[in-house]
């Protein structure tokens, strides 16, 4: 058969659109996710440990997401039925890191013909070329791209700070600033470099403002600001 190239989705594109079997049945993405916040993240394998423990993570947090308007679709290249009973043993045997119990309820896809990972540049050949690298996008309510990252097999994600780019992205959007090295809520958020001499000016004179120098100015955010935002979504 013809190998199908797809080029790799960048931040700032529409989410690539497909449909497929998961185990909380078909789903339509990004068309039924519009108005949320949603993270498409990929996976290499059931039944290998490394993913075991991030799925559980991930499973435990997900009313955190959820709060924050933020849904979870987890992708790997195997079957259906591989995935129902990987997460049957998850939730059934499986205890780690004072977690046991845990139930993923978000929905996970098969991807047995690889077309979805293949078009979200998942298959990474020089890592595997049957597995799907460790992939995750971050789209927003409209069905853009806003993060992707990238981790290799070995390598299992920290779930905080997948929490910490949804956040950032949504202060951001919401209070027109950016968000610097190490953000967290309640810390001090940059207001966008002056474009002009003059607005630089009333910039290093304005009192609410800090100006390390013309183009660095950060202002206070407080935390209840920005989870009264991120509440609202
Ligand atoms: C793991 O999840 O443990 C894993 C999966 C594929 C390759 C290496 C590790």
């Amino acid at each position: 058969m013809e190998e199908q190239s797809f080029a790799m989705p960048r931040i700032g594109d529409p989410a690539p659109a497909f449909k497929a079997v998961t185990t909380q049945g078909e789903i339509n993405f990004p068309e039924q996710y519009a108005g949320s916040w949603v993270i498409l993240f990929s996976h290499p394998a059931d039944f290998t440990p490394v993913c075991t423990s991030e799925f559980m993570t991930f499973a435990s947090m997900e009313g955190q997401f959820a709060q924050a308007n933020c849904q979870l679709v987890g992708l790997s290249v195997d079957g259906l039925y591989s995935h129902i009973a990987w997460l049957r043993t998850i939730k059934e045997k499986i205890q780690y890191k004072g977690m046991k119990d845990v139930e993923v309820r978000f929905p996970l896809i098969e991807d047995i013909t690889m077309e979805v990972a293949k078009k979200y540049g998942m298959i990474q050949p020089g890592e595997s070329s049957t597995k799907a690298v460790r992939a995750v996008f971050v789209i927003d309510p409209k069905g853009i791209i806003r993060t992707i990252l990238y981790y290799p097999l070995s390598m299992g994600r920290n779930f905080d700070e997948l929490y910490r780019v949804v956040i950032a992205l949504q202060t951001a959007d919401a209070f027109d600033i950016a968000t610097p090295a190490d953000w967290r809520p309640g810390d001090d958020v940059i207001v966008p470099t002056a474009g002009s001499c003059g607005v630089a000016k009333e910039r290093m004179e304005n009192q609410d403002l800090t100006c390390h120098d013309w183009f660095f100015c950060t202002k206070k955010l407080t935390k209840e600001q920005v989870l009264d935002a991120v509440l609202k979504q």
